[in-house]
């Protein structure tokens, strides 16, 4: 058993195996929170592992490989889970939100061909359960621009936000999604203009809307940067540096609010291996709050949740 957190270490779980839930996020569905990540070893895509402690993680399932199943849900998405060669598609940054209205878990992610990163869309799955394994509907640009790396972010009132890198990289946007998260309702933002940011993560506290986001040069780690906004429509600040210029050598991957006795919010990243992806390891770090409401992130080699 482990008993904390041991940052930028090899994550192994509960069976003794390398864990693999890289650019993913955390779902709390009752006690159990459940990461989804991506993995790229074998036929993999997106892989789930769950944990009542966040620190002794079982591996579940792997909930998305190249032979997923696959159902249309709208048209003109692009079903394949191969590319036209027969080699892996690359998904990347899985994240998944349950809809109380359909009963469902919906996994949003960004899609590429496997060959270049020409494709820049976005793809969505569903499953029943928070360990089923996720039916793929296929990836498409939302009202046609391109959509790099994203996350997604439910609010109090059950709305959930798309939010991903579009224009190349350059600008941020925010999409507000359907009733059922099925889809982009309406663009809602377009973020700082030619900031070239990436890895958003979202997280409310306090009232406010607080996004995380890397710079964009690929897997080698940089400065992070924060803005803050009173409502997620409404207007955004400016970015202003949060952790060392390089964020600790990773970059964001999700922030985990836990609730409860005590609010806490963690950051969680990935300190990438550019030379050997599937070595890539995870850093987890608290996410405070200044008295000004201006969010802080230092560097401990462990954490205990
Ligand atoms: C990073 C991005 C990762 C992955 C990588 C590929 O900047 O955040 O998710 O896309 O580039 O180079």
């Amino acid at each position: 058993m482990n008993t904390c957190f041991k940052n930028g270490e090899i994550l192994k779980d509960t069976a003794g195996n390398v864990l693999h839930a890289h650019g993913g996020c955390i779902l709390q569905a009752n006690d159990v929170f459940y990461w989804y990540g991506e993995n790229r070893t074998g036929n993999r895509y997106v892989s789930v592992y769950k944990s009542t402690d966040l620190v002794n993680w079982e591996f579940v399932r792997d909930a998305l490989t190249t032979e997923g199943k696959t159902a249309e849900h709208r048209v003109k998405t692009d079903l394949r889970l191969l590319n036209e060669d027969g080699g892996k598609i690359n998904i990347e940054r899985p994240k998944v939100i349950y809809n109380k209205k359909t009963g469902k878990y919906v996994m949003w992610m960004h899609v590429e061909n496997g060959k270049d990163y020409r494709l820049a869309a976005c793809g969505i799955a569903t499953a029943d359960t928070p360990d089923g394994e996720f039916t793929y509907h296929g990836c498409f640009n939302p009202f046609g621009y391109m959509s790099r790396d994203c996350t997604l972010f439910v609010d109090d009132d059950e709305t959930a936000y798309f939010i991903s890198s579009s224009r190349d990289n350059a600008d941020m946007h925010i999409y507000r999604l359907t009733d059922d998260y099925m889809n982009t309702e309406c663009l809602i933002s377009k973020l700082w203009q030619g900031e070239y940011r990436e890895a958003p993560a979202l997280v409310k506290h306090q009232n406010r809307y607080y996004m995380l986001t890397s710079y964009c040069t690929g897997w080698a780690p940089n400065q992070c940067k924060y803005a803050v906004a009173d409502k997620i429509d409404g207007k955004w600040s400016t970015l202003c540096n949060i952790g060392d210029e390089t964020t600790y050598r990773t970059q964001p991957a999700f922030l985990l609010k836990l609730t409860g006795e005590k609010e806490q919010t963690f950051y969680f990243s990935d300190r990438w291996n550019a030379k050997d992806y599937n070595d890539s390891r995870y850093v987890v770090l608290p996410l405070e709050f200044d008295r000004n409401g201006a969010p802080v992130l230092n560097y401990t080699d462990e954490v205990r949740f």
